[in-house]
């Protein structure tokens, strides 16, 4: 079951970061593995440049510009190192690690409770801490090992599953979607109405109308509690390409729990084909 969370919108949200939030910590999972086969380009839709950044550098920034201290990154896996060295550049003064030594490292000297590799940078907000895996074969299988990634996080309370396609999700948008978990919601997808006129057409017929009011197009980043995703996962039958979820709510939704909507926003637009990437250009390559 789907319902709408009732927010008082004041584009503020919660600009705390994860230092401050009440025990909730946040950490989000971007799937950026996937190949773009729609799109077409040279290299892997993620590392795809826009504004002189890939996809999965401006879908990180995203993220930490809305208070995420904790990132996994799910890359090709033979683009590891490429992907990596475009975060360092767009995260600058955060952490970008691979290795989970330098991890345990970091983790040994901190305090408990907090985010060992959590540190405040000069400007007094959270420096990130962003980490990059290989992926699989199916977007879900991409999220599952994200997911098995956060291990390293055991205080993370909140997870973001973001899709590096949809990079340009605004941060109002994403603290909307942290806040509405924050508030005891399981599991809360970003939606839009939807403004063309829908048919069930399996043939050359129509079979017949739908009425679109009560339809909703689906975005990410999508947030949960962290057991929710985590039993969603676990719950779900292993993942090949053509029958994986392309959604993690449905999954959620699978194993019981109600999905929450909040807002979504037409810049969170996801980059497919070549025409939204000329749009995607349009709308944002002055940044
Ligand atoms: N994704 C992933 N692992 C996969 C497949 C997809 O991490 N095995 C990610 C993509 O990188 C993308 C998001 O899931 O950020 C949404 O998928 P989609 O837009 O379909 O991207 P691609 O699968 O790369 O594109 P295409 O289907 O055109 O090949
Ligand atoms: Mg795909």
């Amino acid at each position: 079951m789907t319902r709408s969370v009732e927010h008082a919108d004041d584009g503020s949200g919660s600009d705390d970061g994860h230092l401050a939030d009440g025990g909730h910590r946040v950490a989000a999972v971007v799937v950026a593995a996937g190949s773009g086969a729609r799109l077409g380009a040279d290299v892997p839709k993620a590392l795809v440049r826009v504004a002189g950044r890939p996809l999965v550098a401006h879908a990180v920034r995203g993220l930490t510009e809305s208070g995420v201290g904790a990132v996994v990154v799910v890359a090709p896996a033979e683009r590891l190192e490429e992907v990596r060295a475009s975060l360092a550049e767009a995260v600058s003064d955060g952490e970008v690690v691979g290795d989970p030594a330098v991890v345990s490292a970091a983790r040994s000297g901190a305090e408990p409770g907090v985010h060992a590799e959590e540190k405040l940078s000069a400007r007094g907000d959270v420096r990130p801490w962003v980490r990059v895996v290989a992926g699989g074969e199916s977007r879900q299988a991409s999220v599952a090992a994200g997911l098995a990634a956060l291990a390293e996080l055991p205080e993370t309370a909140v997870v973001l599953v973001h899709d590096a396609a949809r990079c340009f999700a605004p941060p109002a948008m994403i603290r909307r979607v942290i806040d509405a978990v924050r508030a005891g919601h399981g599991a809360v997808i970003p939606a839009l109405p939807v403004a063309d006129s829908l048919v069930i057409a399996p043939g050359d017929a129509v079979e017949d109308y739908v009425d679109r009011a009560r339809l909703r197009i689906v975005q990410t980043p999508q947030g949960f509690s962290r057991d929710v995703l985590v039993r969603a996962h676990a719950a779900a039958p292993p993942a090949h390409e053509s029958t994986a979820a392309t959604d993690d709510a449905q999954l959620a939704a699978a194993v019981g729990e109600t999905v929450w909507t909040v807002p979504g926003d037409d810049a969170a637009m996801k980059i497919t084909t070549p025409r939204d990437l000329a749009v995607a250009r349009a709308l944002f390559g002055a940044r």
